[in-house]
């Protein structure tokens, strides 16, 4: 195989950081192509945590060549902070990481603008107050800033200068808070400019001469399906293609299809912020997902809301991203618990529905639940009839195989059914 996709298949935070880590060994190229600082993905090696957040997560591989692609978000500070930290364990250098010339920039005023509507406007999303939304509206809108721009100073005056007039109203009259002058702002950036200067690239030809030349691509996602701009939960979504659509828009696929589409799934189901949630439990086996599973925030440090594993949602991931297969991770959490239900169907005015497409209202979908007798496994010795049994009814459900599953958070808790690569 040549080109792999790893994509979230629910609310994002499914484990995607550490497959991505284990798929990089045999990968040439590790691509991240949409979304910013507001991912948090997490990789344990021999006990170690890494956070990464907009570093692609083969980054700990030194053959392989990490890609920031045309489609992600890039918050330099952020950007310069990350590398400082992957520094102190692997060197990092421009042979190693790339970030593509036309990646749009956040700046401090998206990052700014986000805080403030969360804080004061109308609607809350529960965004990660990164700047991400602000950032990708100025550049739909056209006015963006992209990498290339902090290398050219009378270019970042100039495009920063652009729509500043009607940001600036927005702050001092709509929220009346304070913001950098655009000369502080430039400054600040062109620093980070300079800084950035060797890593800057045109990564959508280096794609295309890796792959052409036969070298293997993996594809990183962010987030989940369930939260991208047009296939996602809007407008409880974040603001890019999260689903398979957002590797052609945002980093480019030379040829043009891929190899596997690896969809991550928990084996229950997790959310943070706003939005609806049909298996959201808010009895005790819930409050043991969510400590048990520890599920806080790796970005924002929020506690995420928890439920059991939604087929409905999976089944349309699957459709909106044409996923190959699944990887179902943390089923050592479902390990010993008193019972164990996967959500097969809605009932929904009377009616059973068993795929969460967009037209249908899910605050309206009541559940339906097939129970499990649950599995005790520790995961050292072979896989318990209980497990199988739970493992083939998902695939036999889904229609596609589960070809990994993670049952801790370390390189060596990963079972690959499948050979990937
Ligand atoms: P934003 O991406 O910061 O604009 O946030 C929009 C929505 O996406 C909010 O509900 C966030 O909690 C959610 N979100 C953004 N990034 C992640 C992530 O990496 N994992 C889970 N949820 C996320």
């Amino acid at each position: 195989m040549k080109s792999v996709a790893i994509i979230g298949a629910q609310w994002g935070d499914e484990g995607k950081g550490k497959l991505t880590d284990l798929l990089a060994e045999k990968s040439d190229l590790v691509v991240r192509y949409q979304g910013g600082h507001n991912a948090g993905h997490t990789i344990w090696v021999n006990g170690q945590k890494t956070v990464l957040h907009v570093i692609p997560s083969g980054i700990l591989h030194k053959h392989c060549l990490s890609v920031i692609g045309h489609g992600v978000v890039l918050e330099p500070q952020n950007f310069f902070n990350e590398l400082k930290n992957i520094n102190s364990i692997t060197k990092v250098t421009p042979d190693n990481l790339k970030v593509s010339s036309s990646a749009t920039v956040i700046t401090s005023y998206h990052r700014l603008l986000d805080a403030a509507r969360e804080s004061q406007g109308p609607e809350k999303i529960g965004t990660t107050g990164k700047g991400i939304g602000p950032a990708y509206e100025d550049k739909v809108s056209r006015r963006g800033i992209k990498v290339k721009d902090l290398l050219d100073k009378d270019t970042l005056i100039r495009r920063l200068s652009s729509g500043f007039a009607e940001k600036a109203i927005l702050f001092k009259h709509l929220y009346q808070i304070d913001i950098p002058s655009i000369d502080e702002e430039v400054e600040r950036l062109y620093q980070y400019g300079i800084q950035m200067k060797d890593f800057v690239t045109d990564t959508f030809s280096l794609i295309d001469e890796s792959a052409r030349s036969g070298k293997k691509v993996l594809y990183e996602g962010a987030q989940g399906i369930l939260l991208d701009i047009d296939y996602g939960t809007y407008p409880y979504v974040t603001s890019s293609s999260t689903a398979m659509a957002g590797i052609f828009t945002g980093a480019g696929l030379p040829q043009g299809q891929l190899d596997e589409v690896i969809g991550v799934a928990k084996a229950y189901t997790t959310r943070v912020g706003e939005g609806p949630f049909p298996t959201e439990l808010f009895d005790e086996i819930g409050a043991t997902l969510q400590k048990k599973g520890n599920e806080i925030g790796a970005t924002t440090g929020r506690k995420r809301r928890c439920g059991w594993l939604d087929l409905p949602l999976l089944r349309y991931a699957i459709k909106c991203s044409k996923l190959t297969s699944v990887a179902l991770t943390k089923v050592d959490i479902l390990s010993g618990l008193p019972e164990l239900k996967v959500c097969y169907a809605y009932e929904i005015g009377g009616k059973v529905v068993d795929c969460a497409y967009p037209g249908i209202n899910l605050y309206q979908a009541k559940p339906l639940y097939r129970e499990f007798k649950s599995f005790e496994d520790d995961f050292t010795s072979a896989p318990s009839k209980e497990f199988n049994e739970y493992l083939e009814y998902i695939e036999s459900q889904l229609g596609i195989p589960v070809g990994i599953y993670a049952f801790g958070p370390d390189r060596n808790q990963i079972k690959m059914r499948t050979d990937f690569f």
